[in-house]
């Protein structure tokens, strides 16, 4: 087994690692380059980190296959490491196993906690393990305000005694009872932060208004496997019977949705034809269905779908919702798509407050894209875009803001005149294991001036 060395090279700062010799590192993308040819798509990212998570409320050891080699993971492991896990990572199997004998401190580093949205996840099974918990907010990419209050009300119902203040949040509690618990909203991480916690309550825990995304079935499931007793996943009432122990488990992750919906994309975008392999067909049905809408043909046999770019692209409209609605994370990537298309597409983003931001970096290459705007003073947020389409776009020097508007500006720059360059190239790095490789073996001219996270 080959231990990976990626976490030490990592650990100096992953944004540090952008600034390379010569400058800044950057990708270089000449479009035109129609992609054809069969990829892989991985374990999906925000499975893979919550099943890290998980890992922390069991002493046995717990085995995770098909877990993507991406900075956002390394983050975690340094996380679960922080808090006593003997973590090894073997990254030519893509394996993680993880072994927490003992919880050895209860208050969360911050710069570890802040590296990640996800790292909030750990809270539930931190405070149903050890009693008390104690954190700042988590980070994660910069698309709207974020809370987790939803969280945090999900513990006091759950008998915790939560404190917030200038020093930061902790929640305590001599032993979680069984409660029941509504949500505002579907939270993904909100559910699943309380359905770990409430693995291990006294009594029966009902989470009313859960999220049904199916990261969150997966987790259950394997949740399930370690001793749980969880039901109703995938609807929006979860019940979690609380047991006294968790014991370890060997799980394989399941296929990442945005990723598979990313190359499902360039294939239609680029006109070419792309056959993405280990995806689940029902996980793929939103995007499914807008590509169709806008013309493209797409196969389904087995754990493989096959998607061709059709005669003509149509304007589609879009609105963000929970699963199955239409992935928020996947608005950004069909976007450059909407800029290629005949008429004119409205894009509602209905899940953040300003994930429109990065259509400036489109607009930058030649879109067309009007952006409405709404709030007072200097908190104006953008939830509708109208893309006016066809428009010739042409190569930029455009910026990332985050893991899905970096990977939208490479869809762009796959169908530019020209060479477009990308800065922050980090974020790709976060979420998108080999991204580089993976687009360079189905035909795009595509260059990475740096060292991305898998080769570290
Ligand atoms: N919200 C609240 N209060 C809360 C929690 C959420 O008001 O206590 C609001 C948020 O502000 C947002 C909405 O509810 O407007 C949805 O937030 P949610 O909690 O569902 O999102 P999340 O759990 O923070 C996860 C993914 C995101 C993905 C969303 C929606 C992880 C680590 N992140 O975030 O993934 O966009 O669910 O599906 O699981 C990405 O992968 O690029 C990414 C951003």
């Amino acid at each position: 087994m080959s231990k990976s060395t990626i976490s030490s090279a990592v650990s100096g700062g992953i944004e540090a690692s952008d600034r390379v010799l010569n400058g800044e590192r950057v990708l270089r993308i000449r479009g035109h380059q129609p992609l054809h040819g069969k990829v892989r798509i991985g374990g999906a990212k925000n499975a893979a980190l919550k099943a890290l998570a998980a890992t922390l409320l069991t002493s046995e050891e717990v085995v995770l296959n098909n877990i993507p080699m991406i900075a956002d993971v390394i983050s975690m492991v340094e996380l679960l490491r922080s808090f006593g896990a003997e973590v090894e990572i073997d990254r030519d199997r893509e394996r993680v196993v993880v072994r927490t004998r003992e919880i050895i401190r209860t208050d969360a580093p911050p710069d570890l906690f802040k590296a990640t949205r996800a790292s909030v996840v750990v809270t539930g099974p931190i405070l149903a393990r050890c009693g008390e918990i104690s954190f700042s907010m988590p980070g994660g990419d910069d698309i709207g305000k974020r809370p987790i209050d939803m969280h945090l009300r999900g513990f006091q119902r759950m008998g915790a005694e939560v404190i917030q203040n200038q020093q930061g949040i902790s929640a305590k509690a001599s032993r979680l009872n069984g409660a029941r618990i509504y949500m505002d909203y579907p939270s993904h991480t909100g559910t699943e932060a309380l359905m770990m916690a409430a693995t291990l309550a006294v009594g029966t825990t009902i989470i009313a208004n859960a999220s049904a995304e199916p990261e969150i079935v997966w987790l259950g499931n394997m949740l399930n496997r370690m001793g749980a007793r969880v039901s109703g996943l995938g609807t929006a009432i979860i019940a979690v019977e609380g047991v006294d122990r968790l014991s370890g488990v060997s799980e394989v992750c399941l296929p990442d949705r945005l990723e598979a919906g990313t190359y499902a994309i360039a294939a239609v975008i680029t006109g070419g034809e792309i056959e993405l392999k280990d995806i689940r067909e029902a996980h793929m049905l939103p995007l499914t269905e807008k590509l169709l809408q806008a013309g493209a043909n797409v196969w389904f046999r087995d754990n493989r779908m096959l998607v061709r770019a059709g005669e003509r692209l149509n304007a589609v409209d879009i609105q963000t919702l929970p699963f199955p609605g239409f992935p928020t994370d996947q608005q950004s990537t069909f976007m450059p798509l909407l800029t290629q298309a005949n008429g004119i597409s409205r894009v509602q983003e209905r899940v953040y407050e300003d994930r429109l931001r990065y259509t400036d970096e489109l607009i930058k290459m030649g879109a067309d894209i009007q952006v409405e705007r709404f709030g007072a003073n200097l908190e104006k947020y953008a939830t509708t875009a109208i893309v006016t389409g066809p428009t010739r776009l042409h190569g930029a020097r455009v910026k990332s803001l985050d893991i899905r508007s970096a990977v939208s500006l490479v869809l762009a720059a796959l169908v530019a005149d020209g060479k477009t360059e990308l800065t922050d190239v980090y974020h790709i790095d976060r979420g998108y294991a080999r991204f580089v490789e993976k687009l360079t073996a189905l035909g795009a001219d595509i260059e990475d001036s740096g060292n991305p996270v898998e080769n570290r």
